[in-house]
């Protein structure tokens, strides 16, 4: 782990790994040692048999206010060309090692969301907002386009009209906006949304966890794909899922054929009884 001070923060608690944006007092802006500290968390937690989930949020007001200004852009920028690449590299490689990570991720977004914010967000499977919670591509406010991919983002989640409205404009919506805007799941009031998002962890570390990367990998994948193209990929990838685990699939058509003790329609098999692959 490097020296710097930590602006990361994780505890594990009952399976569920709670990794924070920690620099309060910045609004938890993206910084390149902040980007460094969280590539090296995600790393130490990817493969940990007591972490089955990841929830991602932030200390204080903010989920995080984007890019640092300050250290990503105007302090890299004076180091020319190597420098702005090696800050976007490290800013990236994290953001998509979360896209694709191992656990099912959770953003539970507290606070201020903005700008370079939207990366993190789109990688973490589920978002969960505040209805407080204030989201917006403020990029336009300051003279620059929506980049880091954050206009990719948005036009993913949002309505063509609502993602020009959103980017053009660059005025803030509250986290129950940005639920029916679709860039989130949904909106709690921020005083429920910790118990909200403990339930999600609850219903998904109950599922099989290869099964749940292979799914959400799927997702992810299809939505660029033809239909004959995804078809093709859904079988490959089921069979692909097997070699790692082709014990939990059968036991869930056991419990459900043979001893008929849960209905997969409205409940799921219990995986302690599983043999470990
Ligand atoms: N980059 C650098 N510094 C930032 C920052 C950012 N993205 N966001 C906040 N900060 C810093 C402020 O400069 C301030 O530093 P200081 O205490 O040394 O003066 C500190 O964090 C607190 O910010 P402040 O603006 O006083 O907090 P606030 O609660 O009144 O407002 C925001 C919160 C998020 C509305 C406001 O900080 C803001 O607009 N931030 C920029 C958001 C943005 O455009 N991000 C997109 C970047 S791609």
């Amino acid at each position: 782990m490097s020296e710097a001070p930590r602006v990361v923060g994780c505890t594990i608690e009952n399976r569920i790994a709670w990794v924070s944006f920690n620099r309060p007092e910045k609004r938890n802006c993206m910084s390149p040692t902040l980007n460094r500290q969280m590539l090296e968390v995600l790393d130490d937690l990817e493969f940990r048999d007591d972490v089955g989930i990841v929830v991602l949020t932030g200390e204080g007001t903010a989920w995080s206010a984007g890019m640092d200004l300050k250290e990503y852009f105007r302090e890299t920028e004076a180091q020319g060309l190597r420098g702005i690449r090696k800050s976007q590299r490290e800013a990236y490689t994290w953001w998509r090692r979360l896209r694709w990570f191992q656990k099912p991720t959770i953003a539970m977004v507290n606070g201020w969301c903005f700008g370079g914010g939207y990366g993190p967000l789109h990688a973490c499977d589920l978002a969960i907002a505040a209805e407080e919670a204030q989201f917006g591509l403020s990029e336009i406010n300051w003279g620059i386009l929506p980049g880091g991919g954050a206009t990719k983002v948005a036009v993913d989640s949002m309505s063509m009209r609502d993602a020009m409205y959103h980017a053009m404009t660059g005025e803030p919506i509250s986290g129950t906006k940005a639920a029916q805007w679709r860039l989130v799941n949904e909106a709690v009031p921020l005083a429920n949304l910790k118990t909200r998002v403990l339930e999600l962890c609850e219903i998904l570390l109950k599922k099989n966890a290869f099964a749940l990367k292979a799914t959400k990998d799927a997702v992810r994948r299809v939505k660029e794909m033809t239909y004959e193209n995804a078809e093709d990929y859904l079988i490959r990838a089921q069979e692909s899922a097997n070699f790692f685990d082709n014990d939990g699939r059968k036991e869930g058509i056991r419990q459900f054929i043979d001893e008929k003790s849960f209905k997969p329609g409205v409940g799921t098999y219990d995986i302690s009884k599983q043999k470990k692959s």
